[in-house]
């Protein structure tokens, strides 16, 4: 049997120390926003229906963010302490019962196993809460754990409450709690602001559960960096660094080569097959999935790219919502805007930007060239300097090339347009009427010679 958890995350604060226009929870580490780590996190121990968000500052971005989680939100208006906040949610709260868990937006590192162990300490004994501790070198803003009887936790006291004989202590509140619902309940509108900032403390729930006959106890974790909350920028790119390590750890541990890893930028919910190379200072960033055995060019950027196996991505290829198939090579220098499907073993050479196009199998545009709404049949060849015109100033149009086209140097494609199957457009033509299967276009004016014409001309400047 096993407890039911109810997880309550607080992320009403601005952050005032991030010197931001935009809520501390919204900042993104990891290439996630704060807040959806701590939710990803919760997600391990609750359904999201067991999940709430205390929203305060900008609201209704953080709601925005989280929206796709289906996690529910207690509004804090006005923030009066981290009590205030936990009180706000009483009424949907409280009818949960089970365990209470008590998370912060800003701390995202925490990991689930450290989560766990603090649950099933809270399972394990009789406890009224469990809450994280850690022991540090310097506690300094940090509200201090004061012991007493049998290693039960007497008190928090925070920073500027404590004595000088308390300060010296290095035991520090986490502020991450694992609290019996129904004690927790009873006992939390007790909670006063009796304090210099006329807060509501959180951290009063010890001793007013130790005043009421209960007791609770403190688990401490290993490396206090997992439980570091976020206050400035400083802490925001440290915060980052770290996500960014794990990463590229389990990645490596899971069979991608990844050159330089201290230079590469990979977020959490990137995935990468076996065999795969990772060039140094490639960014590989949100929902990108990337096959086996592909190569990752140095300083290329992939957003939100499915990538299969076999796949050579050159050095400073940038691409972003577009689909890559097996053993096609892109770049170096490539750039793939949006939504453009590459199919197997095609080539996209370099300074060839795409839009919107899908590339078909084994065809090639190698050099310099512009291919935007353009549907290219398999085998097709785009020479050097091919740009499609697919904007007439007002509407964007679509130029339809069929497989095993050749298209040479330098065309200009004033789309809309259609070249059907087999089709030679000649080099340096301009094509804006459709153009049979297997026909040859030229679309350029024929050129002229006049005999002697350079030699006559210097002739004349020399008299
Ligand atoms: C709190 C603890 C302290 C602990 C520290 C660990 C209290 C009184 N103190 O202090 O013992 O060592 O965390 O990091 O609890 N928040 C709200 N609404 C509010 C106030 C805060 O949602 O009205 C949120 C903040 O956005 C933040 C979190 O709660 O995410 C923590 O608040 P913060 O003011 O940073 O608490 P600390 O002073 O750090
Ligand atoms: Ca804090």
């Amino acid at each position: 049997m096993q407890t039911p958890v109810t997880i309550v995350i607080l992320a009403a604060g601005l952050g005032t120390r991030m010197k931001s226009r935009k809520a501390k929870v919204l900042h993104r580490a990891g290439g996630r926003t704060l807040v959806e780590h701590v939710v990803a996190t919760a997600r391990e121990f609750a359904p999201s229906e067991r999940i709430f968000v205390v929203v305060g500052h900008q609201a209704e971005q953080v709601r925005q963010v989280l929206a796709p989680q289906g996690v529910g939100f207690i509004e804090q208006k006005e923030q009066k302490g981290t009590g205030h906040a936990v009180l706000m949610g009483r009424d949907v709260l409280s009818p949960l019962g089970g365990f209470l868990v008590i998370l912060y937006g800003d701390c995202p590192l925490l990991q689930p196993d450290t989560l766990r162990r603090l649950i099933a300490q809270a399972e394990a004994g009789k406890a009224a809460g469990v809450l994280l501790t850690a022991i540090m070198d310097d506690p300094t803003g940090y509200g201090r754990v004061v012991r007493g009887e049998g290693g039960h936790v007497a008190a928090i006291v925070e920073q500027k409450a404590a004595t000088p004989e308390q300060l010296q202590i290095r035991e520090a509140n986490m502020g991450i709690y694992c609290y019996r619902a129904e004690h927790f309940w009873k006992h939390a509108g007790e909670i006063r602001p009796n304090n210099p900032a006329k807060e509501y403390y959180l951290t009063d729930m010890v001793e007013i559960l130790n005043r009421a006959g209960q007791f609770l106890e403190a688990i401490q974790v290993a490396d206090p960096q997992e439980v570091l909350g976020i206050n400035n920028r400083v802490e925001l790119a440290l915060v980052d660094r770290v996500f960014r390590d794990r990463k590229v750890r389990e990645l490596m541990l899971n069979g991608v080569t990844i050159e330089k890893p201290e230079t590469v930028s990979i977020d959490s919910r990137v995935s990468i097959g076996i065999d795969t190379v990772v060039e140094p200072f490639a960014q590989i960033l949100g929902n990108t999935a990337i096959g086996e055995n592909c190569r990752v060019g140095a300083c290329s950027i992939l957003q939100d790219c499915t990538v299969l196996d076999n796949v050579e991505i050159g050095a400073f290829t940038i691409a972003g919502t577009s689909r890559i198939e097996s053993g096609a090579r892109i770049g170096p220098f490539a750039r793939l805007r949006m939504e453009n499907q590459v199919d197997a073993g095609a080539h996209v050479g370099n300074f060839v930007e795409l839009k919107k196009t899908h590339l078909g199998a084994g065809a090639k545009a190698n050099h310099l060239a512009y291919l935007g709404d353009a549907e290219i049949g398999a085998r097709s060849n785009i020479g050097a300097g091919t740009i499609t015109c697919n904007y007439d100033g007002v509407h964007k149009h679509v130029t339809k090339i069929g497989e095993g086209v050749f298209v040479g140097s330098n065309n200009t494609l004033v789309a809309p347009l259609e070249i059907e199957p087999g089709a030679y457009l000649a080099a340096g033509s301009t094509i804006t009427e459709p153009v049979p299967a297997d026909a040859l276009a030229l679309g350029r004016a024929r050129q002229s010679l006049k005999p002697e014409w350079a030699k006559k001309r210097r002739a004349l400047s020399k008299k």
